[in-house]
């Protein structure tokens, strides 16, 4: 099929296959890398316990909003928004929301690509069997990763080129097909590694590590995290669901598909910490370790356990695969608006726009090292991207699609959308009108006062 403005744009081969793509999107370095660690340092299940109503009360009714605006649109985030706003009557400012997210999908993807480089190289190492025996050596072997920008380059370049390959590929036989064959791979890998997990670690240590209630532990900075982190594992406000929306036929229920989404999206997230968890307390590691928990802690525990050799490569494929499918559905909303706007063929806009975000992933990878004296209020390149897209960028672009959604649109345009039961209908509007603003507001002003 052909895609280009002339011809009709392409759908999803089925809801299945939205489901999957959508679920490729949200589960990522969000879920495997950041999730445990962020558990790991917010205190343990209290962080688990808000994250969890985040989820439910604010970030999936969002999460049927961006689907609904892309849907409705028909066409790439920017395009979806003028013709959801030409419809409904409101003012052309409202399109800036489509740019935003388009925009911040890519400086997302540049620093992205390069975590995911990250996680290749361990796959590397992992397969060729190089160990860790102390946690010494551990934080040694990943200081000297980003220490080296050569390797660093590489390894987000081969990372890039993966990505961009699926994306150049077109909608169904590139971006479907590649979340057909790796996400089946993902969930049984996964499956398997709490199964280990089980058998080879101290699982009711992780048990309790993630879900004995302490409400006291719930402090103003643990449901900023945990708002933050339920935004980004769902790939809010980047118009990376809007795009996917937008490929989403007209009789398929966003509510009901969604429900799925969000659903896997949570399960991978905890049993990946449970399967981690699982492990960190049985070889008496560190579970507030940070960023390197699975990077410099993981690693350390596959050296020692019977069987690590094959663990550490199953755990650090389902990582790659994860990022992989994250990352395209990140490229894909400017590439979609690139093909729709200019009419470019896809293979140009996809090779096009992944070189000028390699370029920027460059500059991410020298600011580990080369450039890491140039700083912005102490924070380095990869610092600075990371804040402006999941501090601003994300809650910024939340509370305008709920807004836009909730009083812009006008109420019949989106109950014809979501075509759901009145009741239920009147809830989720309701939500989206005001708890979704609200508290991504609240959350928002916190996050620049505090
Ligand atoms: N949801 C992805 C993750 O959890 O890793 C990250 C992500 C993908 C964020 C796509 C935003 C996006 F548009």
């Amino acid at each position: 099929m052909k895609e280009s403005s002339s011809q009709a744009r392409s759908t999803w081969s089925s809801r299945w296959a939205f489901i999957l793509v959508t679920i490729g999107s949200s589960v990522g370095l969000g879920n495997i890398w950041k999730f445990p660690y962020m558990i790991g340092l917010q205190g343990g299940s209290a962080f688990v316990l808000v994250y969890l109503l985040c989820i439910l009360l604010i970030a999936w009714p969002l999460f049927m909003a961006e689907i609904l605006i892309g849907r409705r649109g028909g066409g790439n985030p920017v395009s979806a928004m003028a013709t959801t706003l030409a419809e409904c009557g409101a003012s052309r400012f409202w399109r800036v929301l489509g740019w935003v997210g388009i925009l911040s999908a890519l400086v997302i993807l540049s620093f992205y690509g390069v975590v995911a480089g990250w996680v290749v190289d361990y796959l590397c190492k992992a397969i060729v069997g190089v160990r860790v025996e102390t946690a010494l050596e551990a934080k040694r072997a990943f200081d000297t990763l980003l220490g080296n920008p050569l390797q660093l380059a590489f390894w987000h370049t081969v990372f890039m080129v993966l990505t961009v390959g699926v994306v150049a590929r077109g909608v169904v036989s590139g971006i479907e097909l590649a979340n057909k064959l790796m996400m089946p791979g993902l969930f049984l890998i996964l499956v398997g590694l709490v199964f280990w997990g089980a058998v080879a670690g101290d699982m009711p240590a992780a048990l309790h590590f993630l879900f004995d209630v302490h409400f006291e532990a719930i402090t103003p900075d643990v449901f900023l995290a945990a708002v933050g982190h339920a935004f980004f594992t769902l790939s809010l406000g980047m118009g990376a669901v809007m795009a996917y929306g937008s490929y989403l036929d007209k009789k398929t229920s966003i509510a009901g598909t969604s429900i799925w989404v969000v659903a896997c999206d949570t399960l991978v997230g905890l049993l990946a910490g449970l399967a981690i968890f699982s492990l960190t307390f049985r070889y008496g590691l560190e579970p507030s370790e940070g960023p390197g928990l699975i990077l410099q802690t993981l690693p350390l525990a596959f050296s020692n356990m019977p069987g690590g050799r094959v663990f550490g490569v199953l755990f650090f494929l389902l990582v790659t695969f994860a990022a992989w499918t994250s990352a395209i559905s990140l490229l894909e909303p400017f590439v979609a608006w690139l093909i729709e706007s200019f009419g470019l063929r896809r293979a140009t806009a996809a090779w096009g726009t992944g070189v000028a975000v390699w370029l920027l992933g460059i500059g991410v990878c020298l600011s580990f090292n080369a450039w890491s004296e140039y700083t912005l209020f102490g924070n380095n390149l990869f610092d600075v991207l990371d804040i402006a897209t999941s501090r601003f960028s994300m809650p910024l672009s939340g509370v305008a699609i709920a807004v836009y959604v909730g009083w812009v649109m006008g109420k019949r345009i989106v109950a014809e959308e979501m075509r759901l039961p009145h009741g239920i209908f009147s809830v989720w509007f309701a939500v989206v009108r005001t708890l979704v603003p609200v508290a991504i507001a609240l959350v928002f002003l916190h996050a620049i006062t505090g």
